[in-house]
């Protein structure tokens, strides 16, 4: 199955939502299907941005939200420049677990930086090759995502952060509604997965050559 151009997808959501099980069920699908597909993950995903990952989850040490900020977009910024581009150049499907999104819903909504800026460095980073082509919310009003022992500095922070990242989310969908779809996930997998596939499929029509 050939497409006329490089396809981003990206996964959004908060902590446990299940992502990474509808990536890999995503990409099995349209390898099987015939599709040249890349699967990501940000932070990360090039050797600076592991470092970064590091940095941004695994540090014990407190940083500032700005600083934070710039982390999540230096190493998104390596991953466009090394590798979504060159993917996107070779026609791939790329799949993408967060993106964009998660710096509005979590350094924005959550963490109280404008959102205005930082929608305005997520342009500068991103350029206009590299814009998602579909982004999938994964949405529930369960917050999964407070643990009281998380893993990472991330996930400890308190429910009404998690609250917001969530209302977060609600609102860039509303605002790119042709662009952002939400899912919810109280679903069964395979009813998630369906729902997943029939959006990705309709996509695609458009795209091949
Ligand atoms: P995860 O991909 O395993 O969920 O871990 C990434 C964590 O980093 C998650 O808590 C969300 C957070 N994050 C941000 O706060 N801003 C960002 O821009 C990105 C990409 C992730």
């Amino acid at each position: 199955m050939k497409l006329k151009k490089g396809i981003l997808v990206t996964f959004e959501g908060g902590e446990g939502c299940g992502k990474s099980t509808h990536v890999n069920l995503l990409k099995d699908y349209l390898e099987d299907k015939g599709f040249k597909v890349l699967v990501i993950r940000e932070p990360g995903g090039t050797k600076t941005g592991e470092k970064l990952r590091k940095i941004l989850l695994e540090g014990k040490s407190k940083i500032s939200s700005l600083t934070e900020l710039f982390l999540f977009l230096a190493s998104r910024r390596e991953l466009i420049i090394k590798v979504i581009e060159p993917a996107l150049k070779q026609n791939k499907i790329i799949i993408c677990d967060r993106f964009i999104d998660s710096t509005v819903a979590y350094q924005g909504y959550a963490r109280g930086i404008n959102i205005e800026l930082v929608s305005k460095l997520n342009d500068l980073v991103v350029g206009k090759k590299a814009l998602p082509d579909i982004t999938f919310i994964l949405d529930t009003n369960k917050h999964l995502g407070f643990k009281s022992k998380g893993e990472d500095r991330i996930e400890v922070e308190d429910k009404s952060f998690h609250k917001r990242v969530r209302e977060g989310y609600l609102e860039i969908a509303q605002k790119a509604s042709s662009r952002v779809k939400v899912i919810n996930v109280d679903d069964k997998i395979v009813d998630i997965q369906k729902k997943i596939r029939i959006i990705v499929n309709e996509s695609l029509t458009k795209f091949k050559v």
